[in-house]
């Protein structure tokens, strides 16, 4: 909200004193290349959020970051380095890029750095000098970009306070439990503020991509595995509608969740199951085919032989060389005889 504050008073400073506002417009490009250039952009318009274009054609716009194809953002990090880096690809390759950092005290140019031609891809940074650790809520940071070719140049200027330069630090005092609802994991708010102007992502440490989480101190992930460990970690940024550093902050330490005793006991309990279980069923199996085998011999199984075989089989001829229709001839004359010799015994 600050920043939507601070450009209506802006809007107000411009309908209350045009004249000043167009004699410094007018003064801004006649200075821009002299040696106090840095003086120059401290003193300047300091619109937070807003990104404040002018040409060689004398035009002047007030843009939003996403109106234009170039990327760039500072970050102030806790090692007291202020980092630029910025994204031209789209820029024309005869033009020319040269890139300003200043660093203010309200409006007096405490550091700066000048850097041209610049690639188009880049990064530069500045360590701030200790005296001004104590002193951040006076920082402000300039970024200015001059694109030009021939003689035309188009220049980007970009202002941030402390509070859009700064890298947040991750959410504090993380801690994870797993209970019967499943796993809590509470946090602290970052810098003493509320919750509304944040947004986090937590990771669990699965394979899953991090879950995105707004304006809460809590979460619980249900349906939460007790058997397994979790390495929790959490990392934060500022709402869009919040005055801020839109870049994620780094990763918090890692908080391990350990598997609860519970968990501890039902592994004992599987393996137990486990080293029983597998020997009991090689078992079985054992037995099965063994007892098919007991079977086939008990109960050999009957040949079938094929329908024309059978019909060959039973035809009634003595040439036939098959072993079982030799016998069973055989057993007809036995038969016979046996028949002739009762008979006679019969009529005596
Ligand atoms: C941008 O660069 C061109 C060429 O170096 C220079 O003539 C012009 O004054 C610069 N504009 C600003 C606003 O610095
Ligand atoms: C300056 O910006 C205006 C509006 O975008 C554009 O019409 C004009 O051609 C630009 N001039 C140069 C020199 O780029
Ligand atoms: C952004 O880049 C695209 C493709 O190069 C171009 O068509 C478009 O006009 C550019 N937009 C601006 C605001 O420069
Ligand atoms: C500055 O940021 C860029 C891009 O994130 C990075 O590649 C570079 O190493 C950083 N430089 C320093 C000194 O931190
Ligand atoms: C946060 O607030 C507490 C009490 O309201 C205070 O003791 C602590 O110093 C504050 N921390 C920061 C970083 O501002």
């Amino acid at each position: 909200m600050e920043w939507r504050d601070s450009r209506r008073l802006n809007m107000m400073l411009f309908l209350v004193c045009p004249t000043f506002w167009s004699s410094f417009l007018v003064l801004w490009p006649s200075q821009v290349a002299t040696e106090g250039h840095d003086e120059v952009l401290c003193q300047g318009d300091k619109t937070i959020d807003t990104l404040f274009v002018m040409n060689s054609s004398g035009h002047e716009d007030d843009l939003d970051m996403s109106d234009v194809n170039e990327t760039f953002t500072c970050l102030l990090y806790p090692t007291n380095v202020v980092n630029c880096s910025w994204s031209f690809l789209t820029l024309e390759k005869a033009t020319q890029l040269s890139v300003f950092i200043s660093i203010c005290d309200i409006d007096t140019a405490v550091q700066s750095l000048s850097h041209s031609p610049g690639e188009r891809v880049g990064s530069r940074s500045l360590t701030l000098s200790p005296s001004w650790q104590q002193q951040h809520g006076r920082l402000f940071a300039i970024l200015q970009f001059n694109m030009s070719l021939h003689d035309k140049w188009t220049v980007y200027t970009y202002v941030y306070d402390k509070d859009t330069l700064e890298l947040l630090s991750p959410p504090p005092n993380i801690k994870a439990t797993v209970k019967d609802e499943g796993l809590l994991v509470t946090w602290g708010v970052p810098q003493n503020q509320s919750h509304q102007c944040f947004q986090y992502e937590l990771d669990l440490g699965d394979q899953e991509a991090p879950k995105r989480l707004r304006a809460k101190g809590s979460y619980t992930e249900l349906n939460a595995d007790p058997t397994r460990s979790y390495r929790v970690r959490m990392r934060t940024k500022k709402v869009e509608t919040c005055s801020g550093s839109l870049q994620w902050s780094e990763w918090s330490p890692t908080v391990v969740v350990k598997p609860s005793v519970q968990s501890v006991q039902l592994n004992t309990l599987l393996i137990v199951l486990i080293s029983l279980g597998i020997p009991m069923i090689l078992l079985a199996v054992l037995l099965l085919v063994r007892y098919q085998r007991v079977f086939e011999l008990l109960f050999p199984p009957i040949p079938c032989p094929p329908p024309k075989y059978i019909h060959f089989l039973e035809k009634d001829d003595a040439s036939s060389f098959f072993h079982p229709a030799l016998s069973s001839k055989a057993e007809e004359e036995i038969t016979e005889v046996e028949e002739a010799k009762e008979n006679p015994g019969k009529t005596f």
